[in-house]
């Protein structure tokens, strides 16, 4: 184990060592330490709070989507903070599926209902942001394939997601990011 006695060479007086054995300089160091800990704090503090974005900025970046228009097994792409989002109108088979699967052994647990909105159950919004590295899967337009599962599939290193964008094989950690959003009438999402 380290020998954490402080050393006392003869040079040194009584004065320049405290009772717990502590020399008078390294209290000086620590002490200006601490003094420049707390005045990078002072510094840093105003410099993030002013690059937190105001009120304004986070209003002006939500996303209203009108779902009335999109069929069952449709999906629209709109863009949420400059990310791709999708929307989707689930059928009854795709809902049937996720809901088959919801105690299925999931890489990340979460039931079709925990992922949708009560009452709007066939609505899955989700990023269209593969969790791996960022691709954008495939699967929400007409015509793309949508993987083993249904869902959407991220071509880049090959991941699944099914019908409730929940991951289901390939290198993706987590599911579909489903973002903070609210329905705002019947028909209407808005969602930030
Ligand atoms: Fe989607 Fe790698 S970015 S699988």
């Amino acid at each position: 184990m380290a020998d954490t006695t402080a050393t006392v060479t003869p040079e040194q007086t009584a004065a320049d060592v405290a009772p717990d054995g502590v020399r008078r300089r390294d209290f000086l160091d620590i002490a200006a330490l601490s003094a420049a800990g707390i005045g990078g704090l002072a510094v840093v503090y105003p410099l993030v709070s002013q690059m937190a974005p105001s009120r304004d900025v986070l209003a002006a970046s939500t996303t209203e989507v009108d779902v009335s228009a999109i069929e069952a097994g449709q999906s629209i792409k709109a863009v949420f903070r400059k990310q791709p989002l999708f929307v989707k109108r689930l059928t009854p088979q795709e809902i049937a599926a996720a809901q088959r699967d919801d105690n299925a052994s999931l890489r990340d647990p979460q039931t079709l209902a925990e992922r949708t909105k009560e009452g709007h159950g066939d609505i899955l919004v989700t990023m269209g942001v593969c969790t791996h590295l960022g691709c954008v899967p495939l699967g929400a337009a007409e015509g793309e394939v949508k993987g083993e599962f249904g869902g959407y599939f991220c071509p880049c290193h090959g991941s699944h997601y099914d019908t409730a964008g929940r991951i289901r094989k390939g290198p993706a950690p987590t599911n579909l990011v489903v973002p903070e959003y609210e329905f705002t009438s019947d028909t209407v999402i808005r969602v930030g």
